[in-house]
């Protein structure tokens, strides 16, 4: 299964894109909120209910002991987003001036995403904000560059906007060269249309010359709820948002097994890591049982 981060240029809609493709797949799923702007679900779509105690920031701590540490305390940061515990989060940091400590932990939490999905199963997401380019390059801090590196599929949301369109469009090339130099190729970066506006998918492939691998429609009611909070709104379970994130998950799902076949790359090799999380699995279906 892929590990998929998802981007913008401003606000358009990864949050609740990553929570709606999180909870509607139909394999163990999980979402990291991992926008160094700080996170919001914590306060807006799980109601306070994941507290400080859980999150992004105490793997921080743990990586400073080694990368076995950080696997073992991933597992334990993790909050369910369903009774049965399938639907996972990784709430993100509270405080934004926290993403500077963060710096270190990208990279082995990028390789435990990659465990989680390719020996576990698990569809993963990462809420990676907005990009902050620096002279060209993506800015250390400001941007968690190595997920985005480590990434199967690097998605960036757009609306079929104007305003949406020509923001994204000077992220194109420096987001494209970055991936290439250091990332798994140019080729990983893709976009994900939030129905809104005029343009259609095909046009907004057209005009940032990036493949649009999904769509999810324009739906204020549900996307309120997920990005905010509050009552469940009417007819939630199978609204158009929900149901067309469904089809998203197949469609990313498919993208990045294309990716793999094409490059012929073998299942990701990490050892330490796997067992750890392994042996985490098992206690956690052990105790569901
Ligand atoms: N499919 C949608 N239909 C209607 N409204 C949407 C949709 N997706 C997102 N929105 C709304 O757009 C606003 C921004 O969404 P969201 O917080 O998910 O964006 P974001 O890219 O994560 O922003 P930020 O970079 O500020 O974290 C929210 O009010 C949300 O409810
Ligand atoms: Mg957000």
């Amino acid at each position: 299964m892929p590990v998929t981060a998802l981007v913008s240029a401003k606000s358009c809609g990864v949050t609740t894109a990553g929570l709606a493709l999180t909870l509607a797949s139909q394999r163990p799923s999980l979402l990291a909120e991992c926008d160094p702007a700080g996170g919001s679900i914590r306060t807006g779509y799980m109601h306070g209910t994941a507290t400080a105690g859980y999150g992004l920031y105490h793997l921080a701590a743990a990586e400073r002991v080694g990368p076995d540490a950080l696997a073992r305390a991933f597992a334990s940061h993790l909050v369910s987003m369903d009774e049965a515990g399938h639907r996972k989060l990784l709430p993100g940091l509270i405080d934004p001036a926290e993403a500077a400590a963060l710096g270190r932990t990208w990279p082995t939490l990028a390789e435990v995403l990659h465990v989680l999905s390719a020996d576990a199963g698990y569809d993963v997401y990462v809420d990676a904000g907005r990009l902050a380019l620096d002279a060209g390059r993506l800015h250390p801090t400001l941007t968690p560059a190595a997920l985005l590196y480590q990434a199967d599929l690097v998605v960036l949301v757009v609306r079929g906007t104007e305003q949406s369109l020509s923001l994204a469009r000077h992220l194109i090339a420096p987001l494209r060269a970055e991936l290439d130099e250091h990332g798994t190729g140019g080729e990983s970066l893709a976009l994900l249309l939030i129905e809104e506006g005029p343009y259609r998918a095909h046009q907004v492939a057209e005009a940032l010359a990036v493949p649009v691998l999904a769509a999810l429609p324009w739906d204020p009611s549900v996307a309120g709820f997920l990005s905010g909070g509050g009552r469940v709104p009417r007819g939630y379970g199978r609204s158009p948002l929900l149901r067309h994130a469904r089809t998203a998950t197949e469609q990313l799902d498919a993208a990045a097994q294309r990716r793999r076949i094409h490059n012929q790359w073998p299942q990701p090799a990490h050892a330490q890591i796997a067992g750890v999380l392994k042996r985490l699995t098992q206690t956690q279906e052990g105790g569901r049982d």
